[in-house]
């Protein structure tokens, strides 16, 4: 066999043992696993409910699905879907829900998945930031019809590119392989199209809030820029797989320790720093989610940009401006905690090559910050 194809099959193995799934099926991305479930389901204009405060790429996934997406708010205290934020949607009858495990902890998915089958609605569990993490006494990866994973740029396994959809129905892993088999393949074109999109939508969706009139311009770049929803990728863009996903106890193992190690560091009664999110028993951390308050948020974000502390980000933007301008047919009710969360978020890094030293610089940053304020 191919070496390539070597590849595949060990990382379709390791993700099955990680996770426990029965199938395993590599895709471009983590977002045209999403993509391709809703339409192996064949739902067409259906709400989909997702969390305010997950990645951009879902509400296109959805979108692109011809399906209708629907914002909930999240918990303040662990910046996850609840069942009672999911109940107020019930009226509207929805078919799917995405619950996320942001920044690595862990949604209660005992609980969504208890209220998603009375009421008749999938889930697909978005363990994008979560791979290695236990959630309910279950891998990340294991909960609901079908789970996704990524392997894009920053994740936990980093790949670069590249994503997984888990599920135990054969019958959609048939359905969802065939319809990935037909995406255009990852290329240069694509490669370019990613990088201009990532350089507008970094300043768009800071400025958005401050000038609305940006979100006119969201539906001409989803026009210019959808195709990257979706594509498959070369046997050969999975060579290294096998080895990050051997790495991963190890990998988690060191982000353990260095988020130790900021809490550690940036404990602190200063009022400017606001409570931290809960982590739940088998959590991971995909960055350190740092909260502060939001009137000094991007004055201590810029603070950290010019010390050369570029890492920290402000990551994620509430989807709702987007959201607004792409599907203007449904309206959103408020998602006050997904707000207040995303004015107050800083993500400091915990990347697998940050040492010890660094996470030293960034907390001495910080403090630096605040006394001087
Ligand atoms: C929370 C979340 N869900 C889903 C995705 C989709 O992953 P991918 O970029 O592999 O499509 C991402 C990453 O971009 C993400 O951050």
């Amino acid at each position: 066999m191919k070496l390539a194809k070597v590849s595949e099959r060990q990382s379709r193995q390791y993700l099955r043992d990680i996770t426990r799934r029965e199938h395993a099926i590599l895709t471009g991305r983590a977002a045209a696993g999403i993509w391709s479930v809703l339409r192996a389901w064949s739902l067409h204009d259906k709400v989909i409910l997702l969390p305010d405060n997950t990645c951009y790429i879902v509400l296109w996934a959805v979108l692109k699905s011809g399906n209708l997406p629907l914002l909930v708010d999240v918990d303040r205290n662990t910046a996850n879907l609840t069942v009672a934020n999911l109940d107020v949607h019930r009226t509207a009858h929805p078919a799917v829900v995405i619950p996320c495990h942001m920044y690595g902890l862990p949604a209660p998915m005992k609980s969504i998945c208890e209220w998603a089958k009375a009421n008749g609605v999938k889930v697909i569990e978005d363990a994008a930031l979560a791979l290695g993490a236990t959630v309910d006494g279950q891998p990340a990866g294991s909960w609901g019809d079908a789970s996704i994973v990524s392997f894009g740029l920053g994740k936990i396994v980093d790949n670069q590119v590249g994503g997984a959809l888990l599920t135990n129905d054969s019958l959609l892993a048939d359905s969802v392989t065939k319809l990935l088999a037909e995406l255009p393949v990852w290329d240069d074109r694509l490669m370019v199209l990613t990088n201009q999109w990532n350089g507008l939508y970094w300043p768009l969706h800071q400025y958005e809030s401050q000038n609305p009139r940006l979100l006119d311009l969201y539906p001409q770049l989803f026009t210019l820029y959808g195709d990257l929803t979706a594509y498959q990728l070369t046997a050969d863009d999975w060579a290294d797989l096998p080895a990050l996903l051997r790495d991963l106890p190890d990998n988690l193992a060191r982000r353990a320790q260095l988020a130790t190690l900021y809490d550690v560091l940036l404990q602190t009664d200063n009022p400017l720093i606001l409570p931290s999110l809960e982590r739940p028993m088998g959590s991971i951390l995909w960055r350190y989610p740092l909260l502060v308050k939001a009137d000094m948020r991007d004055e201590l974000l810029g603070y950290l940009w010019e010390q050369g502390i570029h890492e920290a980000t402000r990551w994620y933007p509430p989807l709702r401006p987007m959201t607004t301008a792409l599907a203007p047919d449904l309206s959103q009710p408020p998602t006050p905690a997904a707000d207040a969360l995303g004015a107050s978020i800083i993500n400091l890094p915990l990347d697998a090559d940050i040492d010890e030293q660094f996470v030293r610089r960034v907390a001495e940053r910080i403090h630096a910050f605040l006394d001087d304020i």
